[in-house]
């Protein structure tokens, strides 16, 4: 039996992952598929209760699961914190530890929302974007870290540090990717300033030359440039490779293209164990108030059920369900527009699990 780890973590983490358990419980209750799971505290929620944002048992728990499907952490109450205890330390370590070192986020726009973003539906038409990012080294890892006093002044270091192998790892897994989409990856870099950088577009291109040459177009782009090409032209995108912290901007970016932060989900892989977030925040400001928008956790779960399960029927039921609940016109308040009626983060729940029930049988 799969066994899955839920860490709902902080602000609309809770609200969002119910979602997901509304499905888990209707796919356990009425089909033949059987997933255990386990609950646990995660982020601000578990610093409250002892005083660390990932504790042994639960980082145990995640090790003995096949998956886990995280909310969101963080949150003003924990901002002061020194960065060892802060609940983003919890969601760094976690990753570390379960090895997942490529973060696949994709940012497709479903037609029913072409309007939701702030970019014109002709630019938008056609984008589908899959950011992979890499997710365990990098700036977030690099040392020596500090923040100290040094001749009487504040100086903080966070280095910048990769070897060859952590960026071709992460490079087959983009191009592999690519061979089932559109065949053309995007490697994003600051080659032109930094020597990490230069190291990275040549272990890219090096992967390339050996493997996919002849099926994958790689196309090499300065991050700046990137940042605005994704919004100039969108559509042409397929795959964006990209580094720790340029992957963490761009694809809060290329969430906009799609609607809303709201509606993009992630799936973190590497060497076996998979970590499912929704790529949105916690969200503090509207926290508690039943109005996020569940979306992008529930295609989480999808991913969850296609990359750690191989049951891609599942999430294929999931994605479908989803594009139909908003072809039918469901909004929550982050994608409605001004005369829509919207729908709380429970009722889209409902909704969506309602679509699953009825598609159920065109596709387990
Ligand atoms: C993300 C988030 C995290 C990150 C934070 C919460 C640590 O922004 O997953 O994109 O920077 O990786
Ligand atoms: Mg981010």
């Amino acid at each position: 039996m799969s066994k899955i780890l839920i860490l709902p973590g902080d602000g609309i983490g809770e609200e969002v992952t119910k979602q997901c358990l509304k499905i888990l419980d209707y796919l356990n209750a009425e089909t033949n598929y059987n997933f255990e799971y386990k609950k646990g505290l995660f982020g601000g929620a578990s610093i409250d209760d002892c005083g660390k944002p990932l504790s042994n048992e639960v980082l145990d728990l995640a090790m003995e699961s096949d998956a886990v499907l995280l909310g969101a952490v963080g949150g003003p109450k924990w901002e002061a914190l020194d960065h060892d205890l802060k609940p983003e330390k919890g969601l760094l370590t976690l990753r570390k530890e379960l090895g997942t070192f490529a973060n696949l986020r994709p940012g497709k726009v479903f037609p029913a929302l072409s309007n939701a973003s702030s970019l014109k539906s002709e630019v938008l038409k056609g984008t589908d974007i899959f950011v992979v990012r890499e997710l365990t080294g990098g700036i977030y890892f690099g040392e020596p870290r500090y923040s100290k006093i040094i001749d009487k002044k504040r100086v903080a270091s966070n280095p910048l540090i990769y070897n060859e192998d952590e960026i071709a790892r992460v490079a087959h897994e983009a191009f592999k990717i690519s061979l089932k989409r559109n065949k053309k990856v995007t490697s994003l870099d600051k080659a032109n300033v930094l020597e990490v950088m230069q190291l990275w577009r040549d272990v890219v291109t090096e992967v390339h030359e050996k493997y996919y040459k002849d099926e994958v177009e790689l196309e090499h782009l300065y991050i700046d440039n990137a940042a605005m090409q994704v919004i100039k032209r969108p559509s042409t995108f397929d795959v964006i490779l990209a580094s720790n912290l340029f992957g963490d901007i761009i694809s809060d970016e290329v969430a906009e293209l799609t609607g809303s932060l709201g509606m993009l989900p992630s799936a973190s892989t590497g060497n076996k164990k998979g970590i499912y977030e929704p790529v949105h925040g916690s969200a503090p400001d509207i926290a508690g108030k039943n109005i996020a928008n569940p979306i992008a956790a529930i295609l989480s779960l999808g991913m969850m059920f296609k990359y750690s399960f191989n049951e891609d029927k599942i999430s294929d039921l999931i994605d479908h369900s989803i594009s139909e609940v908003l072809n039918a016109g469901n909004r929550t308040q982050d994608i409605a527009k001004e005369n829509d009626v919207t729908l709380s983060c429970d009722e889209m729940g409902d909704v969506i699990l309602e679509e699953i029930k009825k598609s159920e049988s065109n596709f387990i």
